[in-house]
């Protein structure tokens, strides 16, 4: 089967079908991804906490990000490759966020970008679209932005509610194919869902969304430590690395390993 097509995902909105993306920073998980059939593979800047160890997404570079973005790319077939533009590569204006936007394309070979921010960014949102590029917004919690929102806080309480809405609206109209909503209250995305014609992605919004992203590391549980509320582990990979990186290490030390048919 060939590579998923934005058109593929506002279809399925269409037809009232949910569908699963999540993040990808290197070749053998994205293999696993894109064969498990997740349609949109997201390689996000939080690839600068779970790759590169930093404490928040804003030191991840351009270039860190296209190594990344390539071997994902070249080891998937079908799922939409998205690339996030990484804080300080977009927020100049217009023509900063294409070039960026535009490396990404030739450089990375992914399929579409992502880049934070509803109405600030909506002439960014047109100027990337504009240029025959995919993009896909997020708005809500964006964490780029998080020293001045003053850490990880749900969005969009209260009568704040319409501002994601003005926000989500303001890029769909901009051009965007689809728009994260992260961390805002579950009504809210709701609203935002039915309201828009483009497929709305939510991490922390709650089910009505039209489709849902994870980090893979949470999801799959191999980032230890104490995970947000809005992550589900589907799986312990840190303690089935950590089993068999113990007996790999005891079996070294009791000359177990290699053994006869390990042995040239
Ligand atoms: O970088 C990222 O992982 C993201 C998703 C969580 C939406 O932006
Ligand atoms: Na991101």
């Amino acid at each position: 089967t060939r590579r998923v097509r934005t058109r593929d995902l506002l279809a399925a909105k269409e037809r009232g079908e949910r569908w699963p993306m999540l993040t990808a920073y290197d070749q053998y998980t994205a293999a696993i991804f894109d064969q498990a059939g997740i349609p949109v593979l997201l390689v996000g800047d939080s690839a600068a906490n779970n790759v590169f160890g930093h404490e928040t997404t804003l030191p991840v570079t351009v270039d860190e990000m296209l190594s990344l973005v390539r071997a994902v790319v070249r080891a998937t077939r079908h799922s939409l490759v998205v690339a996030d533009l990484p804080f300080g590569s977009y927020e100049e204006g217009p023509t900063q966020a294409l070039r960026t936007a535009v490396r990404f394309m030739k450089e990375g070979g992914c399929h579409a970008v992502k880049l934070e921010g509803g109405r600030r960014y909506a002439a960014q949102v047109e100027a990337i679209t504009g240029a025959g590029i995919p993009v896909m917004a997020h708005v809500g919690f964006t964490p780029q932005r998080e020293h001045t929102i003053g850490g990880y806080r749900v969005q969009g309480r209260g009568e704040a509610g319409d501002e994601v809405l003005a926000d989500a609206r303001a890029v769909a109209e901009a051009g965007a194919f689809a728009v994260v909503l992260e961390m805002v209250p579950g009504e809210v995305a709701k609203r935002v869902t039915s309201t828009l014609t483009i497929p709305t992605v939510g991490i922390g919004a709650g089910p009505d969304t039209d489709a849902q992203v994870l980090v893979w590391q949470d999801m799959a549980g191999l980032r230890g430590g104490k995970a947000p509320r809005f992550v589900k582990r589907y799986a312990d990979l840190a303690g089935v690395l950590t089993d068999a990186t113990r007996r790999f290490a005891d079996e070294v030390r009791a000359g177990e390993f290699p053994a006869a048919e390990h042995t040239f």
